[in-house]
């Protein structure tokens, strides 16, 4: 059994967030387009790397002007709902936050999972500027994730239709396959791989599992992501043991 490749093991969330925020100020150097596009992971794990980016210690190294910050996924209630990722990533960044109101392009959860995914697509293409992705030109330079306990990532469940869906760039989730249970609406397969770089970010013993099963080869759907550049992967120990 191994880790993926590119798996990089560091000592504690704090470690990982530190190196994730490097590695996400070193791709925006990368480029010297005027908007870079990150996608951002939800639930609890980035917490840590999103209050770093904002804290002292980076915010000063962060193009915040030129990136324009976008969801990998989120639960369809409101957005001041606690289950919201729109309602973590406004807390973990802080509401004084640096990032340009205009810049966070929230995923809509008022019209439901069909309408909103229909919606997000629209805007996914409408800032990427064609009707359909080039390979030659990822739509994200940075694409965070995370690893759920059954091997999903983003919203993409294990046995559910969204990880199968090879078309449309963002899809609903009538059906979560973890807590909380409520519908969601997640970016598909192409859509993260159309990345310049994917990094997973994995902390905590509730992830070793799911770490042990892609090691040995077992196909679940943060397998499955793909990427025109690197896809990578930070774990700590408590992950990695
Ligand atoms: C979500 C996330 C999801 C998350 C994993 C890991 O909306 O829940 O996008 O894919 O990354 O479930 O969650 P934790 O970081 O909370 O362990």
């Amino acid at each position: 059994m191994s880790l993926p490749a590119g798996t990089l093991v560091l000592a504690d969330p704090q470690a990982v967030a530190r190196e994730a925020a490097e590695r996400l100020i070193a791709a925006c150097g990368e480029t010297a387009a005027e908007r870079i596009a990150i996608c951002l992971s939800g639930g609890s794990t980035p917490k840590v790397l999103y209050g770093l980016l904002a804290g002292p210690d980076f915010a000063a190294r962060v193009p915040w002007e030129r990136i324009h910050w976008f969801f990998g996924d989120d639960r369809v209630v409101p957005w001041d709902d606690a289950r919201s990722n729109v309602r973590m990533v406004r807390e973990a960044f802080g509401h004084g936050s640096r990032i340009p109101p205009t810049h966070l392009c929230f995923m809509p959860s008022e019209d439901g999972a069909e309408a909103g995914a229909r919606a997000y697509e629209r805007s996914l293409l409408d800032f990427y500027g064609a009707d359909a992705l080039d390979p030659a030109r990822p739509l994200f330079d940075l694409v965070l994730l995370g690893l759920g306990e059954d091997g999903h990532t983003a919203s993409l469940f294990p046995g559910k239709p969204a990880v199968s869906e090879t078309l449309r760039l963002v899809a609903p989730v009538p059906e979560a396959g973890l807590a909380p249970f409520v519908p969601r609406i997640t970016l598909t397969l192409p859509a993260l791989g159309s990345a310049r770089h994917v990094l997973f970010l994995v902390t905590g013993a509730g992830k070793r599992d799911p770490l042990a099963r892609l090691a040995a080869g077992e196909d679940l759907p943060a397998g499955r992501v793909t990427s025109v550049g690197d896809v990578a992967w930070l774990l700590d120990e408590a992950a990695a043991r």
